[in-house]
């Protein structure tokens, strides 16, 4: 089996800024990365806590998936991201196992990392997205 850690924890909003300022009025912390991902569609920061990253999500227009999904499920979880060291390998045993995958092929995400997304079908109506750790 792989070896797995929580990546990060990532929450959708309205408004990026607003969104920030409320975790560090509440629980501290300030944003270690910002970045626009034109390709998904978002500008996402994170926030470190602990060894993890709470991730928040703003679609840069309606027509995003975040987008859309801020319109029908409004704000809170949209993904959670777990790290694994081998991602292809991670993927080909998710295939064999019958998990319907988004990617079948690793993208490029924030900070460069390589990422997939799997279906939300596949695990408790919840999208998990994988991340190759650098370690
Ligand atoms: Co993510």
């Amino acid at each position: 089996m792989f070896a797995y850690n929580l990546d990060h924890v990532a929450l959708a909003v309205h408004d990026l800024d607003a969104a920030i300022d409320d975790y560090r009025r509440l629980f501290g912390g300030e944003p270690l990365h910002r970045e626009v991902i034109e390709e998904q569609g978002v500008e996402e920061a994170m926030i470190a806590v602990g060894g993890s990253f709470v991730q928040l999500l703003r679609p840069l227009s309606e027509d995003t998936p975040v987008g859309r999904f801020l319109a029908t499920r409004g704000e809170g979880l949209h993904h959670i991201a777990l790290a694994v060291a081998d991602i292809e390998g991670a993927l080909e045993h998710l295939v064999r196992q019958g998990a319907r995958l988004v990617d079948r092929e690793p993208r490029i995400g924030g900070r460069g990392a390589r990422i997939a997304f799997v279906h939300p079908r596949a695990f408790a109506g919840t999208l998990v997205e994988l991340v190759e750790s650098h370690s």
